[in-house]
């Protein structure tokens, strides 16, 4: 049975102090960060993070993001910090920023996926600071989705996946970001973006000059081997046969290839950013990269909810949070783009 614990309850703070001590104990607690729900276990504690890819069902080769609440923790985690990625702590931290370092003995390979270098974030959502820190441990977390559903950003969406999966769910509404972190490699001289997240390629580089980005995000998956376990199994695969349609299509154009789709019984929705002036009943327009970031992973949840057969979202410019939500909205589609 899952403990729920909501924000809005009165006993919140009380709660959140017994759920912390569960962490510690051993046990699995859903936590809202900034970007998306987490499912945290003792990081230090083998056992303990085998039972997050149980509740899961993600293959144990994936390994998980390490949260902390303190830079002293990095000492007891990591091997060997550059100055390159003190920088990046300095400037991202708390936030949604996380980095590959190589590990020390202390980090289980269970949690590393057997890998010799270890993933740390340190979250700025209030309720995880407050969790991770009572908990007085590191906290694995990788999003609370099932595995592959779209990661969870509201309440409802980790207590349809995961209600009695976990011992603790925590829910604080609808997440800040909705797309999880960028996770930066800083094991080498120069930085690679191994998924593009909120914190953009742009913020990095202007931090510390040149950054690559792993060449297997954007291409065909298989084609290159990803550095980043995660990327090359399929994710946020909605039942929905989702299409990305060619940046700068218009609405016109997109209602055709709509129509067509209707032809064959299909029900369909289409999502673009931008242009007011271009709006229709049967469209659902936000107004850049960032608000459908924030909103993405809900929609393709409510496309299956809604019964939709098709989804149509137009591309946006792979520039800022538009690179991360390109790299979400292509493997949803499974790559299948359309030039209209
Ligand atoms: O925003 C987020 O990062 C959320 C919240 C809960 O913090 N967490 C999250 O975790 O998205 P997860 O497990 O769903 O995604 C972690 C990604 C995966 O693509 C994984 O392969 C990669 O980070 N990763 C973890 N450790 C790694 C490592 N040592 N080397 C390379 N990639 C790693
Ligand atoms: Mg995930």
């Amino acid at each position: 049975m899952t403990w729920f614990i909501a924000k809005e309850d009165l006993t919140f703070d009380t709660d959140l102090i017994k759920a912390a001590q569960m962490i510690k104990e051993g046990k699995t607690v859903i936590f809202p960060t900034e970007t998306v729900y987490g499912l945290g276990a003792n990081a230090l504690d083998q056992d303990a993070a085998l039972k997050i890819y149980k509740a899961k069902g993600r293959p144990s080769d994936n390994p998980l993001i390490v949260h902390i609440t303190r830079y002293e923790q990095l000492d007891v985690l990591v091997a060997r910090q550059t100055d390159q990625a003190k920088r990046l702590i300095h400037a991202f931290w708390p936030g949604p920023l996380t980095l590959v370092f190589e590990k020390n003995e202390a980090v289980p390979k269970g949690v590393t996926g057997g890998l010799d270098t270890v993933a740390i974030r340190m979250p700025a959502h209030p309720v995880a600071h407050a969790l991770i820190e009572a908990a007085g441990v590191p906290v694995a977390a990788p999003s609370a989705n099932l595995s592959g559903q779209p990661s969870p950003t509201r309440a409802q969406h980790v207590i349809r996946d995961m209600a009695n999966r976990v011992d603790v769910i925590i829910t604080d509404g609808d997440v800040f970001h909705g797309i999880e972190s960028t996770v930066l490699d800083v094991t080498g001289d120069v930085p690679v973006i191994l998924r593009p997240g909120s914190v953009t390629k742009e913020m990095i580089e202007s931090l510390v000059g040149q950054v690559l980005v792993d060449p297997s995000l954007l291409v065909k998956l298989g084609q290159v081997a990803p550095k980043s376990p995660g990327m090359k199994y399929k994710h946020y695969a909605p039942l929905a046969d989702v299409y990305v349609v060619e940046e700068g299509t218009p609405l016109e154009t997109m209602a055709t290839l709509k129509g067509r789709f209707q032809d064959q019984g299909k029900k369909v929705l289409m999502v673009v950013c931008g242009n007011p002036h271009e709006s229709r009943e049967d469209v659902l327009v936000f107004d850049d990269a960032t608000s459908l970031g924030q909103s993405l992973f809900d929609v393709l949840r409510q496309a299956d909810d809604k019964g939709y057969d098709v989804v149509l979202f137009r591309a946006v410019p792979l520039e800022g949070v538009g690179l991360a939500v390109m790299n979400r909205l292509i493997k949803a589609a499974d790559h299948k783009i359309i030039k209209a």
